[in-house]
């Protein structure tokens, strides 16, 4: 993605350290975070220093990476008990998203066989192919979903689903980059999406840094816009999606997508089929991230000083709830784009596009 004129990766490998931008601070600083072990790139993870599906899952990838190359001694069992724990500590820094699993698994099924020193010869290269196949997946779907849109549409995206949430492209702004760069002209309802504010903090970020022209709207206001006419489509990503067609994704989406079929709007997912998870049979079945009530009752920006500031929005015996993301019913979703194509969110059309992924 292009930040200042300057092609940047949301996270990246060197040495034994992992960089990523740090998107706590965004849009405010543009700053660099770098992770010098697994635990610390851990943390990055579950404190939304990177976030976002694809994104977390690279990241994932790297910190299993760095476990390997830090690890100390000769014994197989006890590396093989110490790559367990990285993965562990990973791999439960957050729960709904599908491709933090997928991405350590592809790591630690293809290093395990090997012996300590393979492995940590192979470690980095299988986490930066990971990373590279990521941004390639991300590539495609931009393609595919390039062709559903039409010059001069309005569109409604929630959350932030573009290059931060991913290593490059996006999933659902990855065709509307793709639109831009084939000389559509498109605009972007942006969802603040709060409580932590990825479309007005991240979303509109990225969209101005290539000029792509958006606004941003209050969560409550998306109904409006599309009962007026100004919508043509609305496009999110996924966090986690269930063999029914069941798609998680960060909280909100789901009363967006009642609201586009009450309004004759197309509502369409991106994601890589990294997303699909086997083991979901229904949404019921995904896990949904409980956050800190903080993050509601709690509100951060920038002051007259240029400094990041933290302010309470609510009153001090109030207290939140904060569930970071809900199920959107296959009923509710018009077609899901895919590195594979665009396809139909029916059980038999998922399995076989998931089938063709798990036989590569
Ligand atoms: O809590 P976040 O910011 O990690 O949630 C991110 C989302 O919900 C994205 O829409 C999803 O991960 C798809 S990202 C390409």
């Amino acid at each position: 993605m292009l930040i200042n004129n300057i092609n940047y990766r949301t996270v990246w490998m060197q040495d034994t350290s992992v960089y990523m931008i740090n998107q706590q601070l965004l849009p405010h600083k543009f700053e660099i975070y770098r992770s010098e072990n697994y635990i610390e790139t851990a943390n990055a993870i579950k404190t939304m220093i990177i976030r976002g599906a694809p994104a977390i899952g690279a990241a994932g990838a790297y910190g299993l990476a760095q476990g390997a190359l830090q690890f100390e001694g000769e014994n197989f069992d006890d590396f093989k008990k110490h790559i367990g724990e990285a993965y562990e500590a990973l791999d439960s820094a957050r729960p709904t998203a599908n491709d933090l699993n997928y991405a350590l698994n592809f790591v630690k099924s293809k290093m395990i066989s090997l012996n300590i020193a393979d492995s940590k010869m192979r470690a980095f290269e299988l986490a930066r192919e990971y990373a590279d196949w990521s941004a390639e997946v991300c590539r495609q779907i931009g393609e595919h979903g390039n062709k559903l849109i039409k010059n001069n549409q309005n569109i409604l995206t929630h959350c932030n689903a573009g290059a931060l949430a991913c290593v490059d492209f996006g999933t659902a702004l990855s065709p509307v980059r793709m639109a831009h760069y084939s000389k559509k002209n498109v605009f972007v309802y942006v969802d603040e999406t709060r409580p932590r504010n990825q479309g007005s903090s991240l979303t509109a970020w990225e969209l101005a840094q290539e000029k792509i022209p958006h606004s941003i709207i209050a969560d409550n206001a998306a109904g409006h816009f599309m009962k007026n006419g100004k919508i043509d489509f609305a496009i999110v990503g996924a966090d986690r999606i269930a063999m029914n067609g069941d798609v998680a994704n960060k909280i909100g989406t789901y009363e967006k997508a009642v609201l586009a079929k009450e309004n004759s709007i197309p509502f369409y997912v991106a994601a890589p089929l990294s997303t699909f998870d086997i083991n979901s049979k229904t949404g019921d079945d995904i896990p949904i991230e409980e956050r800190s009530e903080d993050e509601v009752l709690y509100i951060s920006g920038i002051d007259e000083h240029n400094k990041i500031k933290k302010i309470r929005i609510a009153p001090a015996e109030s207290t939140a709830k904060n569930p970071a993301f809900d199920v959107t019913p296959t009923r509710y979703i018009t077609r899901i784009i895919t590195e594979k194509g665009v396809i139909k969110p029916i059980k038999e059309e998922i399995e076989r596009f998931v089938k063709i992924n798990i036989s590569k």
